[in-house]
Order: structure tokens, then C-alpha cells, then sequence
């Protein structure tokens, strides 16, 4: 009964199925076969409890444990095709990898009122039992779903999302960009500190950043003096713990959820010590606002302030929500324009010219960061958990599955981008007319941001941050980079690890 209704259902959408033509604009096609079961669409074997886990085992397993996540989206797609399923591990759902842009397009688009994107479910239980006095109901954009999300992200959007309020903040973060490079000048000649630690001095500058977004003022992170005892450093870990953990706490593993894993204990930990802090942080903002006594404007109010004109738990609730999401995933990103940079010189030497300029349209800059989002994402791949059966590529893909976009790895091949692999920024100035414009690629293959509604709500905040950053390192440095390639490591987001074999030189 229930395939003969979905079949039904499945010949209403098939003549309206959205496919994309070569120029990544939408035409219609009309697949004409019957669906076929869940349980026959291709994808890595299953063992009971473990799920597909035994695959990503060293020696035995069939995709192995060494992969980044390119190439194990390669291994799958080359090896099943453009439909794979893998089978969750414990309590986890399944998941279905999707490899044609308008399949996940037709699964996205449908969930655009109500996108469902399960987030670390650890935070979640944190939330929900040790907060639960606390922030009453209420939870963050990251852990919430359906109509507690969408009431959350209502009440935030305007605070986070609008141009002309991030940009109060431009000043202001010139002034963090400044002292970062100036920390950088003075560590930059203790070649062997750097390779080391240069992802560190990069952290303290994100953090920074995003610190005086979030919780409304400088914290010290770029102080010399920044010691394991600094309330910024502990932030630092908090987030770190997190990374660390969440391959195993979200995606490999639920036992958390039946016995209190030392994992498990730790991150509960630095979820408490994160919150403690920005509580903190938060107390005192609002303490110096009802010093001030006087109304301002609304248009130069801080974050903060409109955050706590909504409610001090949704400014609390929110700070922690930055401070997850905003501190590494800038850091990767600026990491990866660095490296970019480095590697082409010619690139840089344009870019320079563009900053040095009384223009002030930085064009070429945001082309750079485009080009290097699309080449790197620190999310590589997106993802959404179906709340409704669906028909995909001739498949039923059934309610409660996570179907996932592999974006990264799209975008960095050359059936959507000529020379895939080179670091072009001219791709996203050129006109129609070039082969080498970006436009000719569908609009879903990079989504560095996400995609729709649920899309990253520090996406503003966080160009400004870079470009900023850019501007003042790049003029100060001719930045190279000297040793094999830098290392990416499998996290839940892409993560870099040390030798970081940057060498800054004074620049003309
Ligand atoms: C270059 C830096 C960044 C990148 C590439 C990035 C990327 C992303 C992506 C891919 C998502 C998931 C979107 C989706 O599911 O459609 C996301 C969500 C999110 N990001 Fe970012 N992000 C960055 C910086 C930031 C910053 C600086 C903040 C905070 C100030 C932030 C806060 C968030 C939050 C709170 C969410 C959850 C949104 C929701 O579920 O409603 N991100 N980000």
C-alpha cells in the first residue's frame, strides 16, 4: 500500500522533478521507472550494532582509515555511483550520500520551511538537562529543531544577519586585525615556534573577533601574556574538546547515550566551563548598559545589546552558539586564503595592489575567498535529516535518513569547474562569456555557508572578519609558504594540523 502510493505520488513528481541543464539552470525531466526499495540502493555493507563502521577500519577496511574527506566521497561515488547509503552506527540514523546536485536540491528544497539538521546532540543533552533551570525550554540554533528552531532563529536574524549592523563592527575588528598582525611580526622570525603554533596565533585572533561580537567586548586573547589561566585560552579548549570529540560522541558512536563515556564526561565539562564563562561576559555587558543609563539608537546598539533587549538567555544562549561556531571554522578558513595566496604569488601580488588601492570595492579579495571556500570548506559536506519520504534518482529514500551533499568534493571537480584544482580567483569576476565563469557551475555544488534558511547565521560577521584580517596581513606581508603540503585532517569539520611552513617577509 504504501509503495503504491508512493509510486503514484512518484509519477505526479516525476514530470516535475527540477534537474539542471549545463548551465546549472533548471529544466525539467521526466524519469518514467518505478522506484526501487531503500534496502537496494548500492552503498557500503552493514553489520548489526556497528553498522557500516567496519569499513573505515585500518588494513581490513574496504574504504580504510586514512582518507581525507575527498577522498573517501571519491572512493564512494567512484565505487556505487551517485546514489550510496551507509548504514548508522549504533542508535545513529543512516545516511545517504547524494552526488548530483539536483538530487539534493529536490531533498533541500523541500525542507525549506522547516530544515532539520541534527547538531551535536551531546550539547543538546547538556542543554536540556544540566541548563534546563536555566535557559527554560529555550535552545540554541545548533542543537534545535522544527518550530523551536525557527522560533530562535526568528528572534536572532535581524540581530546577526543585517549588513548594515555587522558593519558597526568594522572599526572595531581593524583594531583586532591590527594587533594580530603586529603579534605576528613579533613571533614571526622563531621559524620553529611558528610551524608549531601559527594555527594558535590564528585562533587567538578568530576568537578575538568573534569574543567582541559575542560577548561585546575585547577578552585579551592577542595580550602576550595569554597564559593557560586566561579566560580566552579555556574558551579556546572548550571548543577544541568539542572538535575533538564529536567524531566519536556524534557521528561513530551513541553509547554516550546509555553509559557516561569518559568522552562523554569530558565534554560535559567544557560545555559547563564555555557556559560559565560567557555567562560571565554577558553579566557584565549588560551591567555596563544600565551604567550607561541612556537609550541609544537602535541602529548603534551592539549584538549584544539588541540580544539582551530580546532576553539574557537568548544573548547567553547565543554567545555559546558563537563561540562553537564562529572560532575555528574562521580560522580554517583564513588559513586555507593564506595558503592559497602563498602557493600562487602572482595572486597575491594582484591582491595587494587591490588592497594598497583608494578603491573601495574589494572585488578581487572577496574573489579570493570565494576561491579558496570552494577549493577547502571547513564544512566539507552538507547535510539534512528527511522528515517525509522521498523519491531520488529512481530510490525511496525514507523518512529519518540524514542525506548528505558532498559540496566540497564537487567543487573541486572538473565536470563543474575547469581546472577544478587551481586556485583561480578570476573565475568569479569573469563574464558569461568565459569558460572559466563561475555561473556555469549549478548553484548548489558550493555551499561553503549552507544552504537556505538554515544557512550559517555568522556568514556576515565572518567575511568581515577575514577580509579584514586580509587586508592588514597582506599589506604588511609577502607571505610564502616553503615545505610539502599542508596536512588536513578528518574531523567532523576539516581541521589542519602542524608543520604550518608559512614564512612572513616584510612586503615592499
Ligand atoms: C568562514 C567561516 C564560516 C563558515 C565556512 C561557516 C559555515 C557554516 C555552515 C556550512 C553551517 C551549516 C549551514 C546549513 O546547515 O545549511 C553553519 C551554521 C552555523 N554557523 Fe557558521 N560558518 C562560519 C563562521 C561562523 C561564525 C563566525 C559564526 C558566529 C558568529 C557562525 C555561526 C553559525 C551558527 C550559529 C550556525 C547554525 C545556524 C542554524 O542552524 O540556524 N558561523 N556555518
Amino acid at each position: 500500500m504504501r509503495n503504491n502510493t508512493l509510486s503514484e505520488c512518484y509519477k505526479l513528481v516525476a514530470v516535475r522533478t527540477q534537474a539542471f541543464g549545463q548551465n546549472g539552470r533548471r529544466s525539467y525531466s521526466s524519469p518514467a521507472q518505478e522506484p526501487k526499495p531503500y534496502k537496494s540502493m548500492p552503498g557500503l555493507s552493514s553489520l548489526p550494532i556497528i553498522g557500516s563502521m567496519h569499513h573505515f577500519l585500518p588494513i581490513i577496511g574496504s574504504v580504510g582509515s586514512n582518507l581525507n574527506t575527498f577522498e573517501m566521497m571519491d572512493t564512494l561515488h567512484k565505487r556505487f555511483g551517485p546514489i550510496v547509503k551507509m548504514e548508522g552506527v549504533f542508535a545513529r540514523a543512516n545516511m545517504v550520500f547524494l552526488f548530483e546536485p539536483e538530487h539534493f536540491d529536490q531533498v533541500f528544497r523541500a525542507q525549506e520551511a522547516n530544515p532539520l539538521r541534527p547538531g551535536f546532540q551531546s550539547l543538546e543533552y547538556f542543554r536540556e538537562t544540566t541548563q534546563k533551570g536555566t535557559i527554560d525550554g529555550l535552545t540554541g540554533l545548533t542543537t534545535a529543531q522544527g518550530e523551536k528552531w525557527r522560533e530562535f532563529r526568528t528572534k536572532v536574524n535581524p540581530a546577526l544577519l543585517k549588513l548594515k549592523l555587522v558593519k558597526v563592527y568594522a572599526p572595531a575588528l581593524d583594531e583586532v586585525a591590527k594587533d594580530a598582525v603586529n603579534r605576528l611580526k613579533r613571533v614571526k622570525d622563531d621559524k620553529a615556534y611558528l610551524e608549531n603554533n601559527f594555527y594558535l596565533e590564528l585562533t587567538r585572533w578568530s576568537l578575538e573577533s568573534v569574543a567582541l561580537v559575542a560577548l561585546g567586548s575585547r577578552i585579551g586573547c592577542l595580550d602576550d601574556n595569554f597564559t593557560e589561566e586566561h579566560p580566552g585560552r579555556k574558551l579556546m579548549q572548550c571548543a577544541k574538546d568539542m572538535l575533538d570529540t564529536a567524531v566519536e560522541l556524534e557521528l561513530f558512536s551513541s553509547v554516550w547515550k546509555y553509559i557516561a563515556t569518559p568522552t562523554f564526561k569530558k565534554v560535559m565539562k567544557s560545555y559547563q566551563l564555555q557556559w560559565d564563562i560567557s555567562a560571565t561576559y554577558i553579566e557584565n555587558a549588560r551591567k555596563r548598559i544600565n551604567e550607561r543609563g541612556y537609550a541609544i539608537p537602535e541602529e548603534e546598539q551592539s549584538i549584544v545589546e539588541r540580544l539582551l533587549n530580546i532576553d539574557e538567555r537568548v544573548a547567553v544562549l547565543m554567545a555559546n552558539e558563537m563561540l562553537v561556531a564562529g572560532i575555528d571554522t574562521v580560522s580554517f578558513s583564513t588559513t586555507s586564503l593564506m595558503y592559497y595566496l602563498a602557493l600562487n604569488p602572482d595572486k597575491q601580488e594582484k591582491l595587494r595592489e587591490e588592497i594598497r588601492s583608494d578603491n573601495p570595492h574589494k572585488r578581487y579579495l572577496r574573489a579570493c575567498l570565494k576561491e579558496s571556500l570552494r577549493l577547502r570548506a571547513v564544512v566539507p559536506s552538507n547535510l539534512r535529516r528527511t522528515d517525509r519520504d522521498h523519491i531520488v534518482g529512481g530510490y525511496i529514500i525514507p523518512k529519518g535518513v540524514d542525506v548528505v551533499s558532498p559540496n566540497e568534493y564537487l567543487s573541486n571537480l572538473d565536470k563543474y569547474y575547469p581546472r577544478a584544482n587551481e586556485f583561480i580567483p578570476e573565475r568569479w569576476l569573469a563574464d558569461k562569456s568565459d569558460p572559466l565563469y563561475y555561473g556555469n557551475a549549478p548553484q548548489m555544488i558550493t555551499l561553503p555557508f549552507g544552504f537556505g534558511i538554515r544557512s550559517c547565521i555568522g556568514r556576515r560577521i565572518a567575511e568581515l572578519e577575514i577580509e579584514t584580517f586580509t587586508k592588514r596581513l597582506f599589506d604588511e606581508f609577502k607571505v610564502t609558504w616553503e615545505g610539502p603540503p599542508i596536512k588536513i585532517q578528518n574531523k567532523i569539520m576539516s581541521a589542519y594540523s602542524a608543520p604550518y611552513n608559512f614564512r612572513f617577509e616584510n612586503a615592499k
